[in-house]
C-alpha cells in the first residue's frame, strides 16, 4: 500500500494540533477519522476535507473519558476502514494553577482525558492497527512531560505519564509490528490556553513566537513515514529534560530564568 492509501484515526481533531493534523494528512491521500466531542467543529472539519479529497473521512462524536463511546468510534472506523495504519493520540486539556489551587474534579478530568483516555484509545485501537499496513502510534506530548514546571505541575505530570507510556508500549508492541512514538510539541498557537482551567488567572504564555499546529502536524506525519521513539519539538527543552536528571539545582535556576514572573529557584 502506498502512504497515500493509509488509514489514519486522529482524536483532538475538532481544533488545533489535531485539526491541522488531520488536514494534512487528508492532503497527502490518507484517509481521516476524525474524533473530538464539539459535534459542529468536527463535521466543518470533515466537510472540508471531504471537499478537498473525497468523502471517505469520518466525524466520530465521542469523549475519550467514555469507554462505551471510544468503543462506538472505533468500532465505527472498523466498519468503515477496516483496519487503521495510524493512531494519533492528540485529544488534552491543560490546567494552569498552582498545587495550593487544584480541585478535584478539574483534576480527575485531565488526567481522564490526557492519561486514561489515550490508554482507552490505545486499546481499544489495537485489533485495527494490528491488520494496518506498517502500523504507527503517535501520542502527543508536550515539552513539560520531560521537566515539570510550576503552575502547570499536575499537566505535566499528565503529560510525563504519556513518555512514559511511549517507552512502556513501544516494547508491548514491537512483537504486534506497530511502532509507538511521542512527540512532544513546545508552545503552539491553539486555543489549548483559553480551554484550559485557570482558577487564579496566572499569566496566559505569549505566543507570539509559538509554533503554528502546522508545524507540529509535520512532526505527525514525519514520524508516520519514519517513526522514532520521541521526537522534541524544542531542542533547549529536549536538553532541558536532560539536565534536570543530572544537575536538578542547574536546571532549575534555568527555568525559573526562561518563565520569569515571581517564580524562583529552591535555594537548599
Ligand atoms: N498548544 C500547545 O502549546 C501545546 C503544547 C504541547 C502539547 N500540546 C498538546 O497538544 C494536544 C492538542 O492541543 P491543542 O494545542 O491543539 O489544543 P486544542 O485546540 O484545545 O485541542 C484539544 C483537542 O482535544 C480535544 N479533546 C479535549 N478533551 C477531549 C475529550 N475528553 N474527548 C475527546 N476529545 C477531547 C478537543 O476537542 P473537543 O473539545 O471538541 O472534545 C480538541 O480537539 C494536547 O494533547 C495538548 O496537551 C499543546
Amino acid at each position: 500500500m502506498t502512504r497515500a492509501g493509509r488509514r489514519a484515526l486522529v482524536s483532538g481533531a475538532s481544533s488545533g494540533i489535531g485539526e491541522a493534523t488531520a488536514r494534512l494528512l487528508a492532503a497527502e491521500g490518507y484517509s481521516v477519522a476524525l474524533l473530538a466531542r464539539r459535534a459542529p467543529e468536527l463535521e466543518a472539519v470533515r466537510a472540508d476535507l471531504a471537499q478537498v479529497s473525497g468523502p471517505q473521512h469520518l466525524a466520530l462524536v465521542a469523549d475519550v473519558r467514555c469507554p462505551a463511546e471510544v468503543r462506538e468510534a472505533v468500532d465505527a472506523v472498523a466498519a468503515a476502514y477496516g483496519a487503521l495504519d495510524l493512531l494519533v493520540n492528540c485529544a488534552g486539556v491543560g490546567y494552569r494553577a498552582r498545587v495550593a489551587e487544584l480541585e478535584p474534579e478539574p483534576l480527575r478530568g485531565l488526567f481522564e482525558t490526557n492519561v486514561e483516555g489515550l490508554l482507552l484509545l490505545c486499546r481499544q485501537a489495537l485489533p485495527l492497527l494490528r491488520r494496518g499496513e506498517r502500523a504507527v502510534v503517535v501520542n502527543v506530548s508536550s515539552v513539560v512531560g520531560r521537566r515539570g514546571i510550576p503552575g502547570q505541575v499536575a499537566y505535566a505530570a499528565s503529560k510525563a505519564a504519556v513518555h512514559s507510556i511511549g517507552e512502556g508500549l513501544r516494547i508491548e508492541w514491537a512483537a504486534e509490528g506497530i511502532a509507538v512514538c511521542t512527540l512532544a510539541p513546545a508552545l503552539t498557537a491553539t486555543g489549548f490556553f483559553q480551554a484550559q482551567p485557570n482558577p487564579s488567572e496566572l499569566a496566559a504564555p505569549d505566543l507570539s513566537g509559538a509554533d503554528e499546529p502546522a508545524r507540529v502536524a509535520r512532526g505527525v506525519l514525519a514520524l508516520d513515514r519514519r517513526p522514532a521513539p520521541e521526537r522534541s519539538l524544542r531542542y533547549k527543552w529536549h536538553a532541558l529534560g536532560l539536565l534536570s536528571l543530572l544537575a536538578p539545582r542547574l536546571a532549575d535556576r534555568i527555568l525559573v530564568r526562561r518563565l520569569g514572573g515571581s517564580w524562583r529557584a529552591p535555594s537548599r
